[in-house]
């Protein structure tokens, strides 16, 4: 491997502990203003110094994140379908390797479908990224779609995993799964784990938990951090487990403290009464739903994306959910 290209990728993955943690706001590619990322740069501001590197378009990087930033930066190269088009898998390089440079990326990200109607398409598009962007040291992290028909076990994912690592991928990203042991032992590059759709604190630290004990070097995780109502906390909680070998009830008990805290400076910056810490022992999302009935409380346990969608045009569904087609999943 050359110099430059270890370079970089150590600025990813940091060598020290064989660890990285990749904060996802990519999303707006193919969801446009995706529910609470639809200002990136109030989004990733107080983020951007708890991450180890940010996966992003150049749009975004160019008009959301300052240039001053010593955070290494995951562009995504590729793109051409939305969420109400006809085929998500139909993807192309949509980033020359110049404008990769001049952004200073320190890896080039791009989406492989395999099992959909594309796979040819993006599987090709990969060996061809990978051959260009080694020849000016950079590696190429491939994100693993997998087509719908196929699901998300260990079977397939191994399949999209293996399949990226022979065209050359120097990182994958795939999905956590049952045997997810079997991904990475098949897998001869670093696997890192996306986070899904947003779920429950608790559970996201469960599946980073989970991902790294399974051999993952750590996660790119979007939804649930800057969808939680405490993205700081959360990005900090998912931290310490990936760099500080944290289990998971250490982490959601720093979580909740951070969230705690997080809340009670909201409420002095508009003149209220600090909380008194009432949603100690709890998670501190609960609280919102005090006084109401069970069934009141749309978001709980659910992706909150789900209710907002409910009779609304295609084109006003901000959630990530494809719209009655076969689509490829991108969750
Ligand atoms: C979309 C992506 C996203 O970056 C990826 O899915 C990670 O984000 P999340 O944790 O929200 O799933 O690559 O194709």
């Amino acid at each position: 491997m050359d110099w430059g290209l270890k370079n970089r990728l150590s600025s990813i993955i940091k060598p020290h502990n064989n660890r990285a943690l990749m904060l996802a706001v990519d999303h707006g590619y193919f969801l446009g203003p995706t529910e609470r990322l639809e200002n990136p740069k109030k989004v990733i501001a107080p983020l951007l110094k708890h991450c180890d590197s940010l996966m992003l378009t150049r749009g975004v990087q160019r008009t959301s994140v300052p240039a001053e930033t010593d955070t290494p930066m995951v562009l995504r190269v590729s793109g051409g379908s939305s969420i109400i088009g006809d085929d998500l898998s139909q993807e192309d390089i949509t980033v020359s390797i110049q404008d990769a440079i001049r952004l200073n990326a320190s890896a080039l990200a791009m989406s492989i479908f395999v099992g959909s109607k594309y796979e040819y398409q993006t599987v090709v598009n990969l060996g061809k990224l990978v051959s260009e962007a080694e020849q000016y040291g950079i590696p190429v992290l491939a994100v693993t779609a997998v087509g719908k028909e196929l699901g998300k076990d260990a079977r397939y994912l191994s399949l999209a995993c293996r399949m990226a690592a022979e065209q050359g991928a120097h990182i994958v990203k795939t999905y956590y799964c049952d045997n997810f042991e079997k991904v990475v032992e098949s897998c001869p590059v670093p696997i890192i784990v996306a986070g899904g759709k947003k779920i429950p604190e608790r559970d996201a630290l469960q599946l980073t938990y989970n991902a790294v004990k399974a051999g993952a070097v750590g996660v790119d995780m979007g939804r649930n951090i800057w969808q939680s109502d405490h993205p700081v906390a959360m990005i900090r909680a998912t931290r310490a487990i990936i760099h500080q070998n944290a289990n998971v009830d250490q982490a959601f008990k720093l979580y909740k403290k951070l969230a705690n805290e997080d809340s009670n400076k909201k409420q002095k910056s508009k003149g209220k009464k600090p909380n008194q810490n009432k949603s100690k022992g709890k998670n501190p999302n609960q609280n919102k739903t005090k006084g109401k009935k069970p069934n009141q409380n749309k978001s709980k346990g659910k992706n909150p994306n789900q209710n907002k969608t409910k009779g609304k045009k295609p084109n006003q569904n901000k959630s990530n959910k494809p719209q009655n087609k076969p689509q490829p999943k991108k969750n």
